[in-house]
């Protein structure tokens, strides 16, 4: 935490200027689907299960996932505006160089089952009640492979305390990624959390897309790029 109890954020807040479409989206439609931090499980039916995505990044899970499940409803956290936006029109009819009317609708198939949270969820955390989530995802979260930058990782003894705090008993924490520097990590800081165990019992569970699964940006590049992902769940331990 800063001097100001903010904590501090090192990554990108935005990318190139969005086009007109984008940003007419992120202006009219974003606080239509945007959470109410006063009541931020508010969903306009009464889910059985709630997910939290943490970094959605371009939201091409977060979209697909909560297409799939239109009786779950899901927060998406993410800062950069540009991925918001993305997400914006994945779930809405407006395409990149579409003329917009006023009134934008979402997806004629999709419920009204997504939240999201614009900005670092480290602030929404106080604001979420004890055991309220059935599942986090946290996919292909920023490495931050040098040593020297290791406080950066959001895998850490404090976060993890965070997220025992809001899942559920046996809720999930999903962790992918394609960095072995951050597969170690935490596997490592895992082991030593008492709030978690490891769900895999053979590496067919970790090494292959779970059930449900919808592809991210990240892993396309990965996987473009020679790395192989691995999947990691993670569930909370029942006291
Ligand atoms: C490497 S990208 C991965 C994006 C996406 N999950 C994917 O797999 O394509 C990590 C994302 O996490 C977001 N992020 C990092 N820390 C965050 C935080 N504390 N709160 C919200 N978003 C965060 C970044 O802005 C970035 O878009």
């Amino acid at each position: 935490m800063q001097i100001d109890d903010k904590p501090h954020f090192y990554g990108r807040r935005q990318g190139r200027r969005l086009r007109k479409a984008k940003s007419v989206l992120m202006e009219s439609f974003l606080p239509t689907v945007k959470l109410n931090a006063d009541n931020p499980l508010d969903f306009p039916f009464h889910p059985q299960k709630i997910y939290l995505e943490i970094g959605f990044g371009d939201g091409d899970h977060l979209a697909g996932h909560s297409l799939k499940h239109k009786d779950i409803a899901y927060i998406g956290a993410e800062v950069f505006k540009n991925g918001i936006a993305n997400l914006l029109s994945l779930i809405t009819e407006i395409k990149q160089n579409d003329e917009i009317g006023d009134d934008i609708k979402l997806l004629n198939e999709r419920s009204d089952n997504l939240r999201i949270w614009d900005d670092d969820i480290r602030l929404l955390f106080p604001l979420l009640p004890d055991e309220c989530l059935d599942m986090v995802f946290l996919l292909f979260p920023d490495p931050w492979p040098k040593k020297r930058h290791a406080s950066r990782r959001f895998i850490n003894p404090e976060n993890l305390k965070t997220l025992a705090r809001i899942l559920k008993p046996n809720g999930i924490l999903r962790v992918a990624t394609d960095h072995m520097v951050y597969k170690t990590w935490t596997l490592r800081q895992m082991k030593d959390c008492p709030f978690f165990e490891w769900t895999a019992t053979c590496g067919n569970d970790w090494k292959h897309e779970p059930a449900d699964w919808v592809e991210t940006k990240y892993q396309r590049k990965a996987i473009r790029e020679g790395r192989k992902p691995v999947f990691l769940d993670f569930a909370k331990v029942s006291k």
